[in-house]
C-alpha cells in the first residue's frame, strides 16, 4: 500500500461500516454512524497535529501543557455528502474553520462539475482536512484539492469512509503530497463508477434524498 494511504481496520469503525453498507439500513441510522465514524477517522487522521508547551495554571500550581500549535486547522467538505462528516469533527476541534466545495458528478460523463467554493482566506496558513464519505474515481477530491492549493493550502490530508483503488491511485498521482485516511480500500469501480460493494450513494443515504 502507497506510504500516504492510512487504512484504519479498527473493529468499532469495520463493525459501523458493515451497518452503513447494508441496503436495509435506513437514513436516520445512516447519519448517525457517518457522523460515528467520521470522529473516529477524524481522530486518527489529526493523530501527528503537532503540539507545543503553554504555561497555564491549575487550581493547584502553574505549569506547562501541550496545546495545538503553530498551523490552526480548516476543515473543507464536499458537498453535499461531507458536510455530515465535517460537522462532526468540529465537534471536536471546534476552532477549526470550514470552508465549502460544492461538487457533483455529471451523471454521464461522471466528471466533477464544481457549483460552489467558500474557502477561508488564511487557508495558506492552516492545517487541512478535506472530508468526502466517497473516493470514487477522484474527480472530485482532485478538483478540490487543486482549488485549494492554487488558493495557497499545502498542507492537505483528504479524509473518506470508503475509497476505490482507482480513486486512490489517482488522487496520489495527482496530489502525491496529500495524506489519505479511510475505513475501507474495496474491491473496484462498477461501469457506473459506483464504488463496489460500497454503500450505494452516500449523499442519499445522508439526507434521504432517494
Ligand atoms: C459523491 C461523493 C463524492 C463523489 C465521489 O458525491 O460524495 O463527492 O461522489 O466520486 P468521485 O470520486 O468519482 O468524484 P455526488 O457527486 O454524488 O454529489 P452529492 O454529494 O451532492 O450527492
Ligand atoms: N459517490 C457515491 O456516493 N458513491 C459511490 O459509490 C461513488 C460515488
Amino acid at each position: 500500500m502507497h506510504k500516504n494511504v492510512h487504512l484504519i481496520t479498527h473493529p468499532l469503525i469495520q463493525h459501523k461500516l458493515t451497518i452503513m453498507r447494508d441496503k436495509d439500513t435506513g437514513t436516520k441510522t445512516f447519519r448517525g454512524l457517518t457522523h460515528e465514524l467520521s470522529q473516529l477517522l477524524g481522530y486518527e487522521a489529526m493523530r501527528d497535529i503537532k503540539t507545543e508547551l503553554i504555561e497555564i495554571e491549575t487550581p493547584i500550581t502553574k505549569t506547562m501543557a501541550p496545546a495545538i500549535s503553530g498551523k490552526k486547522l480548516a476543515l473543507i467538505p464536499i458537498l453535499r455528502a461531507g458536510i455530515a462528516m465535517a460537522d462532526a469533527i468540529a465537534d471536536f476541534v471546534p476552532n477549526a474553520k470550514i470552508g465549502h466545495i460544492g461538487i457533483y458528478r455529471d451523471h454521464d460523463t461522471h466528471l466533477p462539475v464544481e457549483y460552489f467554493a467558500k474557502i477561508p482566506a488564511d487557508i495558506d496558513s492552516r492545517q487541512v482536512f478535506v472530508v468526502d464519505p466517497m473516493l470514487a474515481t477522484g474527480g472530485s477530491a482532485i478538483m478540490t484539492i487543486d482549488n485549494l492549493k492554487k488558493k495557497g493550502a499545502s498542507n492537505i490530508t483528504f479524509v473518506c469512509i470508503v475509497s476505490a483503488p482507482e480513486g486512490i491511485e489517482a488522487l496520489l498521482s495527482a496530489h502525491p503530497d496529500v495524506e489519505v485516511y479511510t475505513a475501507a480500500i474495496d474491491e473496484k469501480l462498477t461501469e457506473n463508477k459506483y464504488i463496489t460493494p460500497g454503500l450505494g450513494d452516500a449523499g442519499d443515504r445522508i439526507f434521504g434524498t432517494k
